[in-house]
C-alpha cells in the first residue's frame, strides 16, 4: 500500500507532503505515459469555403470562377455530400496563387514586408484565470489561419499553453526543452532555434514552456548581482533577433506574475494586450500590476541606460458577459478612465470556449458538429473581432491600415 492509500489519523509533517507527491507524480506518470501517443494525436482539421473567404479575402464568386477557370488554381477536397474542403496548407497556396496573379496581389500576403520590423505580443497581467493562456493561443492560432507565421512562446512554467498543442510539459520538458534553455546563464543555453518546434498547426511553431522555467527567477536574481550580460532586459531580445526572419509574429504567455521571467517578455515585447476582467477584484489588482510593472520599468530604464517602449498597450476585456450588469458597469468604468486603451472588441465568456479547453483544444480546432451551434459561432465571432482588432493594430505598427 503506498503513502496515499492509508487512512491518516496522525498530524500532517513535511515528509508526508512530499509522500503525496511521489506518489501522485508516479501514478501520473504511469496514466500520461499510456494515454500519451507519441506521434502526437493531434491533427488540423480541415475548413470549409465559407472559412476560407473569411480566413483569407478571397470572395466566394471569385473563388468558384477560380476553381472553374484557372486551372492552376489549388484543388479542393471534397466530401461524399460534395462540400468543398481545404487543408490549412492549401489555404497559403491559395494566397500565394492570388498574390502571384490578381489584380490587388498584395492583399493576399498579410504578413511582413520588406523594412517592416517583427511584431512581437505578450498577454500579460498577475491575475491567474484572466485569459492570457486563452487569449495566447486563439490570437496565435487565428493569425495563422490568416497566413502570418508565427512563433508562440510559453514563459510560464505552469506550461498551460504547451499543453494545448499537445505536449505534456512535466513528462517532456521536466528538465530540458523549454524556452527556459535559451535564457539561461550557465554554459547550458542554446539558440532559441533548439527548443522551437513545429506544430500540427500549420504555419505556427512553438518554443515550449514548463517547470524549468521557474530556475530563471532565481537565477536572474543571481546573475543581476553578477553584472552579467545580456541582462534579462535583453536576453530575450537578443534571442529573438536570431529566427525573426523565420516570423511575423511572435505571441508570448506570460505568468500569473510579475517577475523576471514577465518582464524579459515584455521588455522584448513590440505591443502588450492586459487581459482583465471587468469585475472589482480584478480591476483592483489590475492597478498594482499597472503600478508595480511602472515602476520595475523605471529601474531597467536606469540599468540598461535606454527607453523601453511599445508600439501599443491595450486592456482586453475577458469573460464578459453582457447580461451581467456590475460587470457592465464595470467595463463601462474601464472605458471611461483608460479611454481609447481599451479594445473595443471584448472576449465574452461562453461554454465553447471552457469546454473546448477541458480537452486542450481552441475554438478554433473543436469539430462543429461537437458544439451547441449558436454557442460556437458566438465565441467564434466575438474571438475573431477581438483577433482583427488586434490585426489591425500590428498593421499600423507596419505602417498600413
Ligand atoms: N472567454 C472565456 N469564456 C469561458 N471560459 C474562459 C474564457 N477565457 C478563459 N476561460 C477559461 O478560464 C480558465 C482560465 O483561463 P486562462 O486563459 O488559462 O487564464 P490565465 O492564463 O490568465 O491564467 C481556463 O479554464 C479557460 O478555459
Ligand atoms: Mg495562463
Amino acid at each position: 500500500m503506498n503513502e496515499i492509500d492509508r487512512p491518516d489519523h496522525g498530524r500532517i509533517d513535511s515528509r508526508r507532503i512530499t509522500g503525496f507527491a511521489d506518489s501522485l507524480a508516479s501514478s501520473l506518470d504511469r496514466q500520461m505515459k499510456h494515454a500519451y501517443r507519441p506521434e502526437g494525436q493531434k491533427k488540423q482539421r480541415l475548413f470549409s469555403a465559407r472559412e476560407l473567404t473569411d480566413l483569407t479575402g478571397i470572395s466566394a464568386s471569385n473563388l468558384r470562377l477560380r476553381h472553374n477557370e484557372d486551372p492552376e488554381f489549388p484543388p479542393f477536397e471534397s466530401d461524399a455530400r460534395g462540400h468543398r474542403w481545404y487543408t490549412a496548407e492549401t489555404m497559403d497556396r491559395i494566397r500565394d496563387h492570388m498574390f502571384r496573379t490578381a489584380k490587388n496581389g498584395e492583399a493576399f500576403r498579410p504578413g511582413r514586408r520588406e523594412g517592416d520590423s517583427l511584431q512581437v505580443i505578450s498577454t500579460v497581467n498577475f491575475k491567474g484565470g484572466s485569459g492570457k493562456s486563452t487569449t495566447a493561443v486563439h490570437l496565435a492560432q487565428r493569425y495563422a489561419l490568416r497566413g502570418y507565421r508565427v512563433l508562440a512562446i510559453d514563459m510560464d512554467p505552469q506550461g498551460s499553453l504547451t499543453t494545448m498543442f499537445g505536449y505534456r510539459p512535466e513528462l517532456e520538458f521536466s528538465e530540458h526543452g523549454t524556452v527556459y534553455d535559451a535564457l539561461r546563464y550557465d554554459e547550458l543555453q542554446v539558440p532559441i532555434s533548439q527548443v522551437i518546434r513545429k506544430t500540427y498547426f500549420h504555419n505556427l511553431d512553438l518554443a515550449p514552456g514548463g517547470l524549468a522555467l521557474a530556475e530563471y527567477e532565481t537565477t536572474t536574481a543571481y546573475a543581476l548581482t553578477r553584472k552579467i550580460v545580456p541582462s534579462f532586459a535583453q536576453r530575450l531580445t537578443f534571442q529573438l533577433d536570431e529566427v525573426e526572419k523565420n516570423y511575423d509574429l511572435v505571441i508570448i504567455d506570460c505568468p500569473p506574475q510579475l517577475g523576471f521571467i514577465t518582464l524579459s517578455a515584455i521588455a522584448a515585447s513590440t505591443g502588450l494586450i492586459v487581459t482583465v476582467v471587468p469585475s472589482m477584484f480584478d480591476v483592483a489588482s489590475m492597478s498594482q500590476f499597472l503600478k508595480l510593472a511602472g515602476e520595475l520599468f523605471e529601474t531597467i530604464e536606469q540599468l540598461t541606460n535606454r527607453p523601453v517602449s511599445w508600439d501599443f498597450l491595450k486592456f482586453l476585456l475577458t469573460r464578459y458577459e453582457p447580461s451581467d450588469a456590475p460587470q457592465t458597469q464595470m467595463a463601462a468604468y474601464l472605458r471611461s478612465i483608460l479611454a481609447g486603451h481599451v479594445l473595443t472588441e471584448p472576449m465574452l465568456k461562453s461554454t465553447a470556449i471552457s469546454d473546448a479547453g477541458i480537452t486542450q483544444q481552441t475554438i478554433y480546432e473543436v469539430e462543429p458538429g461537437d458544439f451547441v451551434k449558436k454557442t460556437l459561432e458566438r465565441a467564434v465571432t466575438s474571438m475573431n473581432a477581438v483577433g482583427d482588432e488586434i490585426e489591425q493594430l500590428i498593421q499600423n505598427s507596419w505602417g498600413r491600415n
